[in-house]
């Protein structure tokens, strides 16, 4: 695992920025995983101002809340649209559909895409609790995309994002553990004194499903990003 210690979050957007326009100049990036949050809006900022060509790039995202279309503004296909897709033309881009009638299918089939489309790079955040996607402290490492049940923890972080007084779906849908393990680079960004527990519980170096970024431990190309001095 690489640690790359950085001044501010538009500084590691910077170090991001490098790593994809290297990877699609050299042709190694077909298939990108996409991750939202606050953390990831400086990195799509510059993408989006930049002249990267994702126009033989197919994306997919990690999770979506149960519940939310694309035209709910509090959904991460929102987000999405609104923070990159609108201003970058990408090949193919996936979502998991919040709103499908069979929840179990759309897991199901999220998942046979992605093993037919294996990820070259996964970009991921992590919650407070040290989640990434929506993997909440106890998921397996054996997870794949799955229907997954947010904790007090998250719901009460998340929810500050949500507009109109709209409340917080309490489950989503979410790349399990193995689904995200299988990309072949994972770049991992953590900004601000909240990720400070996550970040130092992945470099003690203890794979604990209690801290399902210690999942990242397992992986053997995993860059992480941060601004915090640990
Ligand atoms: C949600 C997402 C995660 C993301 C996390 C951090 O829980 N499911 O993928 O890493 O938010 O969000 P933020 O970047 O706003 O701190």
């Amino acid at each position: 695992m690489k640690l790359l210690k950085v001044e501010s979050p538009e500084k590691g957007a910077e170090h991001v920025f490098r790593i994809i326009k290297e990877e699609l100049e050299n042709g190694r990036l077909h298939v990108l995983g996409l991750a939202t949050g606050s953390t990831m809006i400086p990195v799509y900022k510059e993408w989006a101002a930049s002249d990267l060509d994702f126009s033989d790039v197919t994306s997919f995202n990690l999770d979506e809340y149960v519940g939310l279309s694309a035209s709910n503004p509090n959904s991460y296909a929102y987000f999405m649209e609104n923070h990159l897709f609108a201003k970058k033309k990408f090949k193919e881009t996936h979502i998991p559909n919040g709103t499908a009638p069979d929840l179990d299918k759309e897991c199901a089939d999220y998942e046979a895409l992605l093993l037919k489309h294996p990820l070259d790079i996964q970009l991921l955040g992590t919650g407070e609790n040290g989640h990434i996607a929506f993997n909440e402290p106890g998921t397996p490492f054996d997870s794949v995309t799955h229907v997954a049940q947010l904790t007090e923890s998250t719901l009460g972080v998340n929810s500050q994002y949500f507009e109109n007084d709209e409340k917080i779906p309490e489950t989503a849908i979410s790349m399990g553990i193995t689904s995200i393990l299988r990309a072949k680079k994972l770049i991992l960004l953590a900004f601000g004194e909240k990720k400070r527990a996550a970040i130092e519980k992945l470099l003690e170096g203890n794979v604990s499903t209690e801290w399902t970024i210690t999942a990242l431990l397992e992986h053997d190309d995993v860059i992480v990003i941060t601004d915090l001095d640990v």
